[in-house]
Order: C-alpha cells, then structure tokens, then sequence
C-alpha cells in the first residue's frame, strides 16, 4: 500500500511537471491568448497601448499583416521591422506610423472626440 501510494504520488508529480511544460511553452509561444496590454520600446518614448480592445474591434491581419495566408509564427513586429529599413522592409517606425497613426487619424477626422491618439506625447511616454 505504501509503496502504490509512493507511485500514486510520483505520477501525480510527473503530470504536474508535464502540465507545467505545456504552460511554459504556450506562454513561450503566445498561443494561450493574446496579450492585454502591449508595450514597444522606443528611444523616442515606449508606447504602450490595450492590445486586447484594439483586437476586439480591428481583424488580427489589419495590423499582423504576415498572417493573411494563415502563417502566425511571427507576432512580434520587430522580427522584421528593425530600426532601419532592410530592402523592401520599411524601419519600425515608417511601419509603425503607418500601420498606428493612419487609423488614429482616420478616426480623429471621423470623430473629434476619439480616445486615439494622435500627438506624439500622447503615444510615447517617457
Ligand atoms: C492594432 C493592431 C493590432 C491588432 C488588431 C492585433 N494585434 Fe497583436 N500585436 C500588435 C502589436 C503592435 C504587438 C507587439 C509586437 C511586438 O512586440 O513587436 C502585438 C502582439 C501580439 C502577440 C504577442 C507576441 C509576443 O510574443 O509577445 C500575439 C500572440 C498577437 N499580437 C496576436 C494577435 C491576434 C491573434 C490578434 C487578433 C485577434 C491581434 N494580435 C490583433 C498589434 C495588433
Ligand atoms: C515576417 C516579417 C514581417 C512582420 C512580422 C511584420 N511585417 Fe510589416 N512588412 C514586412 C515587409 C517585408 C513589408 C514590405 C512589403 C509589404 O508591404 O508587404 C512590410 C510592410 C509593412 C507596412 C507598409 C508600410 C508602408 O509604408 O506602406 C506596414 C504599415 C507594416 N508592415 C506594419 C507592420 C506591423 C504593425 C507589424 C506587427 C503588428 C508588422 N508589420 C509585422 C514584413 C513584416
Ligand atoms: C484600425 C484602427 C486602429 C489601429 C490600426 C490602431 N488603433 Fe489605436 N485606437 C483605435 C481607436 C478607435 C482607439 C480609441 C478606442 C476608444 O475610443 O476607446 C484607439 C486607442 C488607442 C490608444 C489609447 C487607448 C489605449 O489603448 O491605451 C493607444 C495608446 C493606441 N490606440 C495605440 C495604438 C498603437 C500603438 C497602434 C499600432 C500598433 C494602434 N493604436 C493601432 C484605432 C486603431
Ligand atoms: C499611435 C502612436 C504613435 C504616435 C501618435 C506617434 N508615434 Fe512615433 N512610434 C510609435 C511606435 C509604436 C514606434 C515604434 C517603436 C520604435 O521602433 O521606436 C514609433 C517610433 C518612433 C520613432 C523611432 C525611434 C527610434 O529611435 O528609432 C520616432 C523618432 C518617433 N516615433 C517619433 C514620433 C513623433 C515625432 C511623433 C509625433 C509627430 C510620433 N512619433 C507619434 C507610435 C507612435
């Protein structure tokens, strides 16, 4: 009986570990969910935005371009757009600019009043 229980007690450790394996790599991944807050480092200020909102309202691919075609092993932004533009890839910040404020501004001339924003500061907190 002593020596079941040991065994008993020894699985339950080792499905402990594997579940905690899974875990880890789900986190490691991103797979267990999007992220709710993001924030970009910049030199200019980092910028940090509610990523779970803007994913409520906004299709993944408006801004995860590389995943039209269904490839999502690249989120992060920064894999590609590096602080220089590389040939036909433009730097983060050309990207960035395009992709953040083209909507902000759009939303700004449809409503005066939008919580996007627009002002540098109001992006990039130092
Ligand atoms: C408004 C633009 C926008 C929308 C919409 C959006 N994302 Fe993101 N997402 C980002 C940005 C920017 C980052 C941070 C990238 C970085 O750190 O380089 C990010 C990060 C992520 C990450 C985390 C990457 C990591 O390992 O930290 C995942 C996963 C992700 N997005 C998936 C999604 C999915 C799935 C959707 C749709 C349900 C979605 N996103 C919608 C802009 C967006
Ligand atoms: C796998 C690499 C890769 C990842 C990851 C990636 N991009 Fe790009 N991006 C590119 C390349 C290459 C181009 C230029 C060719 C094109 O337009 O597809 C580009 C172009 C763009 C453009 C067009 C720029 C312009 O001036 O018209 C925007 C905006 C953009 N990316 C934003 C983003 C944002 C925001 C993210 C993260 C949410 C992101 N990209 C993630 C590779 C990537
Ligand atoms: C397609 C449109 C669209 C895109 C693309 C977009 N946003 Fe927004 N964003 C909005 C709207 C709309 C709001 C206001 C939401 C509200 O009224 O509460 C907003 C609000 C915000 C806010 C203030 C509220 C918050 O989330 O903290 C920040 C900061 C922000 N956006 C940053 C970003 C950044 C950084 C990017 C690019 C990675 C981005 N946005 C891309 C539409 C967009
Ligand atoms: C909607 C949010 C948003 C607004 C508004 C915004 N930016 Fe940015 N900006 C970003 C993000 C995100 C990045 C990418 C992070 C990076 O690569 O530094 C960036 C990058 C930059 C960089 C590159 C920093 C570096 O060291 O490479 C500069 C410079 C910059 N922005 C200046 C400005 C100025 C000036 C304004 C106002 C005219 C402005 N930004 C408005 C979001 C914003």
């Amino acid at each position: 009986m002593k020596v079941f229980s040991k065994n008993v007690a020894g699985a339950l450790l080792l499905a402990a570990g594997a579940l905690m394996l899974v875990i880890g790599s789900f986190q490691a991944t991103g797979f267990a969910g999007e992220p709710a807050k993001v924030t970009v480092k910049s030199k200019r200020g980092d910028v940090t935005f509610d990523h779970a909102t803007h994913a409520k309202d906004i299709k993944c691919d408006k801004c995860h371009h590389n995943f039209k075609g269904g490839d999502k092993s690249k989120p992060k932004c920064g894999e590609c757009h590096k602080a220089a533009k590389e040939g036909d890839t433009p730097s983060s910040k050309d990207a960035y600019h395009a992709s953040c404020q083209k909507c902000h501004k759009a939303e700004k001339a449809k409503k005066a009043d939008t919580k996007a924003p627009t002002l540098c500061n109001d992006c990039h907190k130092k």
